[in-house]
């Protein structure tokens, strides 16, 4: 889009599914980007409306209501505040944090849909689609698993795969299966709403070719879409929870979440420019917070429908055609909209070397994070956009977590600032120096801090947040190559004046650093602001040595980072391991249980305590040995199958429970008199099944 054009900015960022609360797989890929763009442009003076809020329709939450046997909007009420509070507390600055169950919501999106209808652009069509008996309801989207037809991935939902990134229909998967019951569905007839797709082919290939400079991931995705050919998509569910379709005759159904959840973005614009109007907070509707807006500019259709809007969509890899595709498409056809100019998606960020993965507790949870490093936002929101899976799938590691934190943040940021406060203190009193005499040392990094601003804005216009942050750091290092070359404390007793412009150009640096690092780490920019007791600059502002005036008092020098020990660090791995001890105790294979017996065929068995006296392996076998047992009856010979497992010296004396009363039989030559009962774990490993403490021989188990 030409910049010059451009009027004002629509940000909006992927509305999370409200089942659960959000990670750092989250952050990373969507929330901190799309902050570190708005808060970019805000200090850029620009108008910009920050869209988030939670997708609280569809399957994702009906299957987690079912599963904690709590209601939908139980299970929206409860996580819209932990999500909401998260994003607040890591200081994501949305505009507006809104939710699709809202009444706004549903409004506008069933308005939309019915500006769809009236202009004929729907095809209505009866067509066979899975159903589970036992739970008397159609299957759509997550309420249906199987093999993913295009990559074999055998977990894909009826919608899509996450694995290979295709949109499905539930009747493409291969063995689907209910996720309600577990049962394989039946196919029946119902009637639905589907966007012919394939009518708006060629309009979507232009637009998609006309933005080649998107990310090649993206750019790529649509691509193969568009060459595979779209076909028509049905946009109306048979289901009871989301927003119903606006129709006589569709009892029952509601709008297809991927219809409703983008137009989200929609109505929390609206929301947020109607409450900018009126210049109230309205508690009712549970908004977490709203700010930046400017109520004589506020129209929502301003930052929907002129060309002058540049729109961007922040989301993650698995959401980049219900963006480029589906939704163009949708607005498209209701012919009103700006498409959007750019859809920044990051691919996806693993923990450990493993995916991330809330069902198996794989995840770094926000609101664990904040409980268990209080003050530490940055630190995270510096690790992630440093690693950010911009253009391949990364790996956060907690050990890298502590490296960055230490070599970097303490050491390279940390240390600048704090250096250059403390000799502040020490030979000025706290107050800015006078910038004298100009050496060429001093000249070349006035250049050089000069030439940063520029390069950090291309890097963040054009969505290369690590690199533009790791920019950012480089003006901390050229502050402490700086104090390197210089030595001030070298000069003081000799060169007082020197040591002046030293220290004013370096106080100018940590000024500048305040500035542009704020869209990344505001919470550091914060605490720098309050040492320097300096604010007031916005972005036009950096790269100058006139940030803060000579005769100004700084404040207290505080440190902006600490180090983080190993303890800290082993702790959070502790926890990882935990998850994957239960993840592997719940993954074992458990055999299937067996048919119910009656009481008495249980009693028939003979079960006792006895102790093994002698124990010799059986010739010519691998497995076997041949033992004698005490059974306090008598002396016994029982042939055992635990060769591979214990050797015939470690169990004499060993106590164990013997079924006696198994007719005998011969083995090997050799006449058994029982059987050893064994516990078998899903890998075939044995143990003994044994009193807990010494028992006499003979005592019966039952
Ligand atoms: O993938 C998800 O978490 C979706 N809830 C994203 C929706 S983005 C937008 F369209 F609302
Ligand atoms: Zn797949």
């Amino acid at each position: 889009m030409d910049n010059s054009k451009i009027k004002r900015y629509t940000v909006t960022a992927a509305l999370p599914y409200t089942n659960g609360p959000v990670h750092i797989g989250h952050l990373a890929g969507v929330y901190i980007p799309a902050d570190i763009y708005a808060r970019y442009l805000r200090s850029n003076k620009r108008d910009v409306k920050f869209i988030c809020g939670s997708d609280e329709n569809g399957v994702p939450i009906t299957l987690k209501a079912k599963r904690e046997g709590i209601t939908p909007q139980e299970v929206v009420d409860k996580y819209h505040k932990i999500i909401g509070d998260s994003f607040k507390e890591f200081g994501v600055s949305f505009d507006i944090y809104h939710r699709t169950s809202s009444q706004t919501h549903h409004q506008t999106a069933s308005d939309f849909f019915k500006t769809l209808y009236d202009k004929g652009v729907f095809t209505e069509e009866v067509t066979e689609q899975y159903y589970d008996p036992s739970a008397k309801q159609f299957l759509a989207d997550r309420y249906i698993t199987g093999t993913c037809p295009k990559c074999g991935n055998e977990n894909a939902y009826g919608d899509q795969c996450e694995n290979c990134g295709s949109t499905l229909n539930a009747t493409d998967l291969i063995n689907p299966k209910s996720t309600l019951s577990g049962d394989q569905p039946i196919l029946k007839e119902t009637k639905n709403w589907f966007l012919p797709l394939d009518q708006y082919e060629e309009r979507l290939r232009t637009y998609i070719e006309s933005h080649k400079e998107w990310r090649p991931n993206v750019y790529g995705q649509c691509q193969s879409w568009l060459n595979a050919g779209l076909q028509p998509r049905a946009m109306t569910r048979d289901l009871d929870w989301g927003v119903r379709v606006p129709l006589r005759d569709a009892e029952g159904k509601v709008l297809y979440v991927w219809f409703d959840a983008p137009i989200g973005y929609i109505s929390a614009t609206k929301e947020l420019c109607n409450y900018a109007k009126l210049d109230v907070w309205n508690p009712k509707a549970e908004e977490y917070y709203i700010n930046n807006f400017d109520s004589d500019k506020c129209g929502w259709e301003e930052y929907w429908k002129s060309d002058e809007t540049k729109l961007v969509h922040f989301i993650g890899k698995d959401n980049i055609v219900f963006h480029c595709i589906i939704f163009p498409a949708m607005l498209m056809a209701h012919g009103d909209y700006t498409l959007a100019d750019n859809v920044p998606a990051n691919e996806f960020l693993n923990l450990e070397g493993q995916k991330i993965s809330t069902s198996k507790n794989w995840a770094v949870w926000l609101n664990e994070y904040l409980r268990e490093f209080e003050g530490k936002q940055d630190v995270l929101r510096y690790v992630l956009t440093a690693t950010a899976p911009e253009t391949k799938d990364n790996d956060f590691t907690w050990k890298d977590f502590q490296a960055r934190n230490n070599n970097e943040l303490v050491a390279i940021l940390g240390n600048f600032v704090n250096r250059v406060m403390v000799l502040t203190h020490k030979y000025f009193n706290g107050s800015v120096p006078t910038c004298m005499e100009i050496t060429p040392v001093d000249q070349a990094v006035i250049d050089e801090l000069a030439s940063y601003p520029a390069k950090i804005s291309a890097s963040i216009e054009n969505y290369r947040f690590r690199e533009a942050l790791s920019e950012v750091m480089n003006v901390a290092r050229l502050g402490n190559k700086y104090l390197a070359e210089t030595e001030p404390w070298k000069l003081i007793k000799t060169d007082e004046d020197r040591v002046r412009t030293i220290l004013h150009l370096s106080l100018q640096i940590a000024a500048n650093i305040q500035v542009l690092i704020e869209p990344f780490l505001p919470f550091t920019a914060e605490k720098l602001m309050n040492m320097l007791k300096n604010g007031g600059n916005d972005w036009e502002d950096a790269g100058s040595v006139n940030l803060i005036k000579r005769g100004h008092d700084i404040g207290e020098a505080v440190l902006l980072f600490e180090k983080i020990e190993d303890a800290e660090i082993d702790f959070q791995i502790a926890k990882l391991n935990q998850s994957k001890s239960t993840n592997a105790a719940n993954n074992a294979v458990v055999t299937p249980a067996k048919e119910n017996i009656n009481f008495d065929d249980f009693s028939a068995l003979d079960i006792r305590v006895a102790t093994i006296t002698a124990a010799e392996k059986v010739e010519k076998t691998k497995k076997l040995l041949k033992l004698t047992v005490n059974t306090g009856l008598d002396e016994r010979t029982v042939v055992s199958g635990i060769a591979e497992y214990y050797k015939p010296e470690e169990i004499i004396g060993q106590q164990v429970s013997l079924l006696v009363n198994l007719a005998p039989r011969e083995i090997k030559g050799i006449l058994s008199q029982g059987m050893i009962l064994m516990a078998e774990n899903s890998e075939g490993k044995l143990t003994f099944v044994s009193p807990a403490e010494k028992f006499e021989v003979g005592s019966v188990i039952r």
